[in-house]
C-alpha cells in the first residue's frame, strides 16, 4: 500500500512495533534444546496481548503463528518439536496484523554458539538487507535493490535464492510490487514516496533455488549448505527509508 496519511502511518508503526519486539523476544529465546514449537506458542501469546493477529495464520492458514525454519529449510518451515541444536542457525518470519494493517520481519538466529563461516553469512545478509533498503528511496527503479543485494553477495562468495522476493505490504501481507533480490534488468519500475515495502534477501553457501517439503509449506535449500535471511517493513521517502520494524 501507499500511506494515506499520520493515521495510517501511525498504525503501521504500531503493527510494526508489535512484529519487531516479538521477534526480538522469540530471538532472545533461541538456544539449544528448545523448540521451535514452544517459540511460536510464545509468539501466538505475545500477539494476542498485544492485539495483534498472525499474517500466516489470517492470509494462508498456516499450521503456526510465526514461520520458524531450521537447518536446509529456509523460509515458510512449520514450529515443530525438534530441539533446536547448537551450531545451526534458525530463522524467524513473524508477520501480523492489527487494525487492517500488516507489517513482516524476519531474523536468522544463532542457535548457541556457531562456525565463524556461518557468522559471517549473517552478518552479510544482514547488511545485504540495510543496504538495500537505504538504497530502496523514491524515483529509483525497483532493481536497485537486487543490484545492492548482489554486490553485498558477491563479496563473500554466497549465492541468492531466487524466487523469494522483497514485497508490497500493509494492507495486505503480501502486494505488489514484487521486488526480486537479484539484479533483474527489466525491473525498472520507480519506486514512490509513501510505498510500503518489505526487503528480505535470501543468502546461501551453496543453493540458488528452494525446493517445497511435501508438507506443502517448508522451502528447502535445493542445493544444501546454509542460508540466512533478514527482513523489514518500511516505507519508502526521498531520503531514509522510514523503518518501522
Ligand atoms: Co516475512
Ligand atoms: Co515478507
Amino acid at each position: 500500500m501507499t500511506i494515506d496519511g499520520p493515521e495510517q502511518l501511525a498504525k503501521l508503526k504500531e503493527i510494526g512495533a508489535i512484529c519487531r519486539d516479538v521477534l526480538a523476544a522469540m530471538g532472545a529465546m533461541v538456544r539449544p534444546g528448545i523448540t521451535p514449537r514452544a517459540l511460536d506458542e510464545f509468539a501466538g501469546k505475545m500477539l494476542a496481548e498485544r492485539g495483534a493477529k498472525s499474517a500466516p495464520k489470517l492470509a494462508y492458514d498456516f499450521p503456526g503463528y510465526t514461520c520458524i525454519s531450521v537447518g536446509d529449510a529456509v523460509a515458510h518451515g512449520i514450529p515443530g518439536d525438534i530441539p533446536l541444536k547448537e551450531g545451526e542457525l534458525c530463522n524467524i518470519d513473524v508477520s501480523a496484523e492489527k487494525d487492517g494493517i500488516f507489517a513482516d520481519t524476519g531474523s536468522s538466529f544463532a542457535v548457541g554458539k556457531i562456525a565463524p563461516e556461518l557468522q559471517q553469512l549473517l552478518d552479510t545478509t544482514k547488511a545485504a538487507q540495510r543496504k538495500a533498503m537505504y538504497a530502496a528511496r523514491a524515483g529509483q527503479p525497483i532493481n536497485v535493490v537486487g543490484k545492492m543485494v548482489e554486490k553485498e553477495a558477491k563479496k563473500h562468495g554466497y549465492m541468492i535464492i531466487e524466487g523469494l522476493n522483497g514485497h508490497g505490504v500493509g494492507g495486505w501481507i503480501h502486494e505488489e510490487p514484487t521486488i526480486p533480490n537479484t539484479y533483474e534488468p527489466r525491473a525498472r519500475t520507480k519506486l514512490v514516496e509513501g510505498q510500503v515495502l518489505t526487503i528480505e534477501p535470501f543468502l546461501t553457501t551453496k543453493s540458488r533455488h528452494y525446493v517445497e517439503d511435501i508438507d506443502g509449506w517448508t522451502l528447502r535449500l535445493a542445493q544444501g549448505g546454509f542460508g540466512a535471511q533478514f527482513e523489514h517493513t518500511f516505507v519508502v521517502t526521498k531520503g531514509a527509508p522510514i523503518v518501522v520494524t
